[in-house]
């Protein structure tokens, strides 16, 4: 008998692309993933789907709720947890993390102010450059933050820059490319080898037949 298994995925791009991948790789929800629940069987009697936030899949797959997740690698650099295998690249929801500022304006002189959701890749990025700056906490929406004073700059993630644009703001220096990446707890990795390399394999296969 199979030892059953969770995977997280969120609602969104994440969900969008990830369920042909999963099809490619002989796994498929049984049950309408559009209603109000959070818990979804699939055509695996051992394998179920948790519906979750996007920042909360590595702590769902590192407290070993979920076994394995899919993550943006900007939610994972800002999770910053070395308790997760990250054994593929899915190649999906591709995007830059970014600065970002209005278009043509001066540097303020004093200390930048920059507002983003990452903000522990902000203090790093700006750690290593010996730059003091005041980084400012936001949960989203933060191309506002230059264009009513609240900051300078912002950090987040720029695909085709559309929303930037239609802000009057600029990308300016890239910090990471970004894809979302399968994750896997460690433990799980170890006692449930078989089911999940099961997974891991098919998924890989599938990257492949995409790209
Ligand atoms: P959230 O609700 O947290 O914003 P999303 O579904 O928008 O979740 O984003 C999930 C992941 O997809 C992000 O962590 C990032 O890696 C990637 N992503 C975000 N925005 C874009 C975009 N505009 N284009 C491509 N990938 C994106
Ligand atoms: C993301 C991100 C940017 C936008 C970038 O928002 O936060 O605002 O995409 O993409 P672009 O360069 O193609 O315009 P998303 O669409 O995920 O909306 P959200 O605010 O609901 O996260
Ligand atoms: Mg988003």
């Amino acid at each position: 008998m199979k030892q059953s298994i969770m995977i997280a995925l969120s609602k969104g791009r994440i969900l969008k692309e990830t369920l042909p991948l999963l099809k490619q790789a002989g796994i498929e929800p049984t049950e309408d993933l559009n209603s109000r629940k959070l818990i979804f069987p699939t055509n695996h009697s051992h394998i179920n789907l948790l519906i979750v936030r996007a920042t909360d899949v590595p702590t769902y797959v590192e407290y070993g709720a979920a076994d394995l997740g899919v993550s943006g690698k900007d939610v994972l650099l800002e999770h910053g947890s070395q308790a997760l295998y990250e054994p593929l690249d899915l190649k999906i929801a591709q995007c830059k993390l970014m600065t970002a500022g209005p278009v043509g304006r001066e540097p303020r002189p004093g200390r930048l102010k920059v507002a983003t959701k990452f903000v522990n890749i902000a203090k790093r990025y700006y750690a290593e450059q010996g730059k003091q700056v005041d980084i400012i906490k936001l949960y989203g929406s933060m191309e506002l933050a230059p264009l009513v004073g609240l900051a300078d700059k912002i950090i987040d993630v720029v695909d085709t820059g559309n929303t930037l644009r239609a802000n009057g703001l600029e990308p300016q220096e890239l910090i990471a490319h970004i894809s979302s990446r399968l994750v896997v707890n460690k433990a799980a990795m170890k006692v449930k080898h078989h089911e999940l390399k099961e997974i891991i394999d098919g998924l890989k296969q599938a990257v492949l037949n995409t790209s």
